[in-house]
């Protein structure tokens, strides 16, 4: 085994688990009992074929959606029936699946908008804008070019609207969004959808340059398997709502349960 970056320790606690989790919308059981731990400082990743209840389990961890039963833990915090406001104040972050950036508000714009759970200007601030509320915008916009910058975004994209972005780019805007509110985990929903090859490879140099600088913890809903094996420590595997596999890159890839789920049964 040749070791480059520095993956969690196998004994790292886990800085989120879901515990037996169950998902019904009326007749369909989205997510069927799923229990997932995420170890701190890991990349770990969740695939499956469509309609498996990747994003479902996402949108339970944070706050979305309650689960119809199961449980949620935060280091050692039940969040199970937190809102999703909460979560994100306790350190978790994500992007969506479809892009949920504001299109008539410039990429900086949308940036500093995910700064508002740390802020400490209410709305009444907001209005009235004394010099407090002045200082506290200046630091917030200046901290959002930063992470524009460090996403990867050219000073000229900050001030553009984000609906005049590529995809890729948007996608990396919402990135930034996210780490504005200062996360420890991170939950990425396809965030290669829509990228050209060059981008998903560097999106996966930035994911690892996230956790090995930051110390933040990924858990990454990822279609491209180039980007999944590469850069992930564990991966759940899920079809129709069920877990039905789990481990390093190279045992699921081995695992027929996962090939079959994939490829479909063969005659
Ligand atoms: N709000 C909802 N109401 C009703 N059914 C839903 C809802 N959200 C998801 N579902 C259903 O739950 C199942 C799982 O959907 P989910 O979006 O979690 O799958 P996914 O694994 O993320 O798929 P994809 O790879 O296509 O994004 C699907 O059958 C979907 O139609
Ligand atoms: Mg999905």
């Amino acid at each position: 085994m040749t070791v480059t970056e520095s993956p969690a320790p196998p004994t790292a606690p886990a800085i989120m688990s879901a515990q037996d989790v169950f998902k019904v919308f009326g007749g369909l059981t989205a997510v069927g009992g799923v229990s997932l731990d995420i170890p701190e400082r890991s990349i770990v990743s969740v695939i499956g074929p469509n309609g498996a209840g990747k994003t479902t389990l996402f949108n339970m961890l944070t706050g979305l959606y309650k689960p119809t039963s199961g449980r949620i833990v935060l280091a050692d915090r039940d969040v199970t029936r937190s809102r999703p406001d909460k979560i994100t104040k306790f350190g978790v972050a994500r992007t969506f699946q479809n892009i949920r950036l504001f299109g008539a508000m410039s990429a900086v714009e949308n940036v500093m908008i995910g700064r508002h759970s740390r802020m400490d200007t209410g709305l009444l601030g907001t209005i009235v804008r004394p010099p407090r509320v002045r200082r506290e915008e200046r630091a917030t916009e200046a901290r959002a070019r930063e992470l524009l910058d460090y996403v990867g975004l050219s000073k000229a994209v900050a001030d553009r609207y984000a609906v005049e972005l590529s995809y890729g780019d948007q996608r990396r805007v919402e990135i930034a969004r996210a780490l504005a509110s200062d996360p420890k985990l991170l939950l990425l929903d396809e965030p290669t959808a829509g990228m050209n090859p060059q981008e998903s490879e560097a999106l996966k140099g930035f994911m690892q340059q996230l956790r090995n600088d930051l110390g933040l913890t990924i858990l990454l809903i990822e279609h491209d398997m180039r980007v999944v094996m590469g850069v992930s420590e564990r991966i759940t595997v899920m079809d129709h709502g069920l877990k039905i596999a789990e481990g390093e890159p190279a045992e699921v890839r081995a695992n027929p349960l996962v090939i079959e789920a994939y490829l479909g049964k063969q005659g």
